[in-house]
């Protein structure tokens, strides 16, 4: 008999999601690189998910998907242990070419339109950005980000 696969047992997570995201396409799309990139919990702030073509491997039926009415009920809810990252193009936020990943964390993600809220960027653990002349677009962003996760790993 093959041994037991084990991988599941290694130390470590990652949650991704958006506040306030505004476009269900988005949501599809991030849902759908998380769940290949190896995402365990997908979720939204605010505005929250309706069910989209664009989630093709259909993520939200096959990973944890969580809402929370607010950021104060989403941050008192983090799992435990876990770091709050925000990803975010600001003067304060760290470049993710020399982010050193959290083992345990959450990606939070900005809306289309305002981005993440003055609160959210309070109170991340740490806030990130990558090059770009003008800010991607969200699920691009998220992408890019698990992306790089996976090749430090
Ligand atoms: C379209 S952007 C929001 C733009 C918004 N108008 C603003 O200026 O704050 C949506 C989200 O994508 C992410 N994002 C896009 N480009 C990024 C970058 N270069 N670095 C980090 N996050 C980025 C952030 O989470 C952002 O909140």
């Amino acid at each position: 008999m093959p041994p037991m696969k084990v991988d599941n047992l290694k130390q470590g997570f990652f949650g991704i999601g958006i506040q306030n995201g505004k476009t269900p396409e988005n949501l599809g799309v991030l849902w759908r690189s998380a769940q290949n990139m190896g995402a365990s919990f997908i979720f939204t702030i605010g505005n929250r998910y309706a069910k989209q073509a664009c989630d093709t491997h259909k993520a939200v039926g096959a990973m944890p998907y969580f809402h929370y009415e607010t950021f104060e009920d989403f941050y008192t809810h983090l799992p435990k242990g876990a770091m709050l990252v925000g990803v975010e193009l600001t003067e304060e936020a760290e470049p993710l070419e020399e982010f050193k990943h959290p083992r345990r964390c959450v990606y939070l993600l900005g809306a289309e339109d305002h981005g993440l809220s003055k609160k959210a960027i309070e109170k991340a653990h740490f806030l990130v950005k990558f090059r770009s002349t003008y800010s991607l677009n969200v699920s691009v962003a998220g992408s890019i980000v698990m992306y790089d996760r996976g090749m430090k790993q």
